[in-house]
């Protein structure tokens, strides 16, 4: 009685049994250009990414960091619930970036890459990685790489592990979501596919899907 929640983030239930807030739930894939920050609001940013969605109607905000000078797939979303699921640090999705970095790379910074390297906050976990191809006209690599963790510039301290400079970083993927067919800048709504399947992906991580089918839940 008198208890207040926000559908947008809490969770209702009644008698144990979660209630469907989520006739209004709205998920966006924008393909972020470099230079916008990916925040609701900073008041010290020049530009952030709500200004490229600024006609969708609802409290969305961006799942997960990218950084400024970053491009690629990045989820808007008002779904609080399927947001934390998707960046909760031990359940993290995967998330695949094209990485152009100083120099030619060598297979064994590859296979350190992969193996998972030492940062100042700790190791990381293994990684898919794949070089792409080499440019010898500007010395640069083209790198791609999946992880599941998120830390803060984590792909550019990875390569900067080994001895390499992250010059452009792409993300191309964010969990089952592709970034093919959006242009910079643009951006879509997803199918109710695509979002059942992205909240598959989520419960599958975060081993609520066992407790459901096994009954627990
Ligand atoms: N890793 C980075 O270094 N930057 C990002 O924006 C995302 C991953």
């Amino acid at each position: 009685m008198g208890a207040k929640a926000d559908p947008e983030k809490d969770v209702i239930t009644i008698d144990g049994k979660q209630i469907d807030t989520s006739q209004d739930r709205i998920y966006i894939l924008l393909n972020k250009p470099p230079g916008y920050t990916s925040t609701r609001f900073d008041r010290f940013a020049e530009h952030t990414v709500m200004e490229l969605v600024d006609e969708v109607q609802g409290y969305l905000f961006p799942v997960g960091r990218l950084d400024k000078d970053a491009s690629g797939a990045l989820l808007l979303t008002n779904d609080g619930e399927l947001a934390n699921m998707l960046t909760h640090p031990s359940y993290e999705v995967e998330k695949t970036y094209e990485a152009t970095v100083t120099g030619r790379i060598s297979r064994e910074a590859l296979d350190r890459l992969s193996q998972g390297v030492e940062l100042d906050d700790g190791p990381t976990a293994p990684a898919k990685v794949r070089l792409l191809s080499y440019s010898p006209e500007d010395n640069t690599s083209k790198v791609e790489i999946t992880i599941h963790e998120g830390r803060k510039r984590q792909v550019k301290r990875m390569f900067q592990a080994v001895g390499h400079r992250v010059v452009k970083l792409v993300r191309t993927r964010f969990g089952t979501l592709d970034i093919k067919g959006l242009r910079e800048g643009e951006h879509r709504y997803l199918t109710k596919k695509e979002v059942a399947k992205l909240k598959k992906l989520a419960l599958a991580r975060s081993g609520k899907e066992d407790e459901k089918s096994d009954g627990s839940n």
